[in-house]
């Protein structure tokens, strides 16, 4: 492969065409690309002409050496939509959704699995195993499951039922843990040990973030006009991108993504502010940002409603911290109760069942206009990143009315 692996800390090359996991030093291992070579073929012109309609579409910066080589259920290319300017969400002018529940399974989580599944197939990987809160979850079950390997899924037993049933019926090895993501994860390491599985944990092996960077390609055709005079298409980038923040892995991969597609030609040395979102009661990010520091504490007793933000500690937190600091951004707290008002608010004004973490962002925007921190006639993304559906359980329905159809007066309550 015309490509290699760089350790995130100290810059060493390890050998792509293995199958890797962290650095000697324990940090993420990132992929990097000959750029150079690609800035003839791989343009935005030719890429927008692809009949691809998934992120394979971006494959010369994916881990393969044709698009055909994909284990593909057909993720990315979700729609950007601009938000209506109805009851809260009226001051924003240029607000828009990058809707990840649009994704194969439900999630982002689709692009981190098809990529980290497709290469590990690739270099002979027979078992995959990680812990999951949640959605990857879902993710690498049905990814595993179309490449024929198998799957072991280690997960707190308080992840929502819709994940768990999910992995189950996809064929999954599925483990309920009595603790946090990060015990489920001492598990992992302790099986990859034991028994030989290829550990997908997030950014402890370097494809799912690849998978994830497409995000940011996407956005910057979303948001893409057509400069008439060279007839080429002008790639644009938000002036601020929501992400709704547990290990990290999208905030860093859209960052990553924007630094190659400078080095492409394809955009200039301007940024949007990456806004890191994470629920009050597990915000290690936020306290490491307002502190000023270079790493995050393992936060205690991590507890919210958004199991995707239940990530006490992240491997990747230095990467997150100078995304935050490079972009001039910030990371800001959302209570449950707030985000859940969240999904209240998107389902009803916008039509779109967010997933709680989906909530956070759009509570959090708000919070930032109030505090002066953004003009809402900004470009503001926000990220999605999941099915509200898989979080029925948090809005129970019991007290809807009940109508007996055999009465024919049934009807007259609603004249009242
Ligand atoms: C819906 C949802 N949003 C956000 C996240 C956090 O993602 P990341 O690990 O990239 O920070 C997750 C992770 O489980 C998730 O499922």
């Amino acid at each position: 492969m015309h490509q290699t692996l760089i350790c995130s800390e100290t810059g060493q090359t390890y050998d792509i065409d293995r199958l890797q996991n962290l650095s000697d030093t324990g940090k993420p291992l990132l992929a990097g690309y000959d750029l150079d070579s690609l800035r003839e073929t791989f343009t935005p012109q030719a890429v927008r002409a692809r009949g691809e309609r998934s992120m394979w579409k971006f494959w010369e910066v994916l881990p393969v050496e044709a698009p055909e080589q994909a284990v593909s259920l057909g993720e990315g290319c979700t729609p950007l939509l601009s938000c209506s300017r109805r009851g809260p969400f009226e001051p924003f002018s240029r607000l828009s959704v990058k809707d990840e529940a649009m994704n194969p399974t439900g999630s982002f989580k689709a692009r981190g699995m098809s990529a980290a599944i497709t290469r590990a197939v690739a270099l002979g990987a027979k078992t995959v195993a990680l812990p999951s809160a949640g959605n990857a979850a879902g993710a690498a079950t049905y990814y595993s499951a179309r490449a024929g390997i198998e799957c072991f899924l280690f997960m707190p037993e308080d992840t929502p039922p819709a994940n768990i049933v999910e992995s189950a019926v996809g064929g999954a090895n599925v483990f309920l843990v009595n603790g946090l993501i990060s015990d489920c994860g001492k598990l992992v390491r302790q099986g990859c040990e034991r028994f030989g599985w290829f550990d997908l944990s997030t950014l402890k092996e370097p494809f799912r973030i690849e998978g994830k960077k497409t995000m940011g390609y996407e956005l910057a055709f979303d948001l893409a006009s057509p400069r008439v005079a060279t007839r080429e298409l002008g790639l644009e980038l938000p002036d601020v991108i929501f992400y709704p923040t547990g290990g990290g892995t999208g905030l860093i991969g859209m960052w990553k993504a924007f630094d190659e597609m400078e080095q492409l030609g394809w955009i200039g040395s301007g940024r949007p502010r990456m806004v890191v979102v994470q629920a009050e009661g597990c915000s290690p990010i936020v306290q490491a940002f307002q502190a000023g520091a270079g790493h995050a504490d393992m936060f205690p007793n991590a507890h919210t409603v958004a199991s995707g933000l239940r990530v006490p500690a992240a491997v990747g937190d230095f990467l997150m911290l100078n995304v935050l600091r490079e972009s001039n951004g910030t990371a800001v707290s959302v209570t449950d109760e707030d985000l859940l008002q969240g999904v209240h608010e998107f389902s009803t004004h916008q039509g779109i069942y967010a997933c709680p973490e989906g909530g956070a962002v759009w509570k959090a925007c708000q919070q930032l206009a109030a505090d002066g921190w953004l003009s809402p006639d900004e470009r503001i993304v926000l990220f999605n990143t999941g099915a509200g559906l898989k979080y029925n359980h948090l809005f129970p329905v019991d007290n809807l009315p009940r109508l007996d159809h055999a009465d024919p007066d049934c009807l007259d309550a609603l004249t009242d």
